[in-house]
């Protein structure tokens, strides 16, 4: 498996989030890469309810309060930290976490796309 570099860490402010697109020829990933509370983490960007990414404006990732990720589609609420939803018509449910390791400063994916 080829590793996948996603984004230079640096990229993501502390407490807020990119959107990432692989696309491996028709295949197309989509990620969020999140430092929050002086963490890194990665996501898949597909809402657990219809499977969109959270995303309808490019990097908007958070509620108006910033306190959790939030999908525009329905309204769904993400807890930063953990990816469970805790508000929205996929309450209980999780975004997918993904395994990754920062390289020189770069966020690279450790699962295959
Ligand atoms: S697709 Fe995200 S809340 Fe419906």
């Amino acid at each position: 498996m080829t590793p996948t570099p996603l984004i230079e860490l640096a990229e993501v402010e502390e407490n807020d989030a990119k959107g990432v697109t692989i696309r491996d020829g028709a295949k197309v990933r989509k990620f969020i890469v999140l430092r929050w509370g002086g963490e890194t983490l990665v996501y898949r960007n597909r809402c657990p309810h219809a499977g969109t990414p959270l995303d309808w404006v490019p990097d908007r990732f958070f509620d108006r309060r910033k306190q959790h990720l939030f999908c525009t589609s329905h309204g769904a609420s993400f807890e930063p930290e953990t990816g469970l939803c805790v508000d929205g018509p996929c309450l209980g449910d999780s975004l997918e976490k993904c395994a990754f390791e920062v390289l020189d400063g770069v966020v690279v994916l450790k699962e295959a796309i």
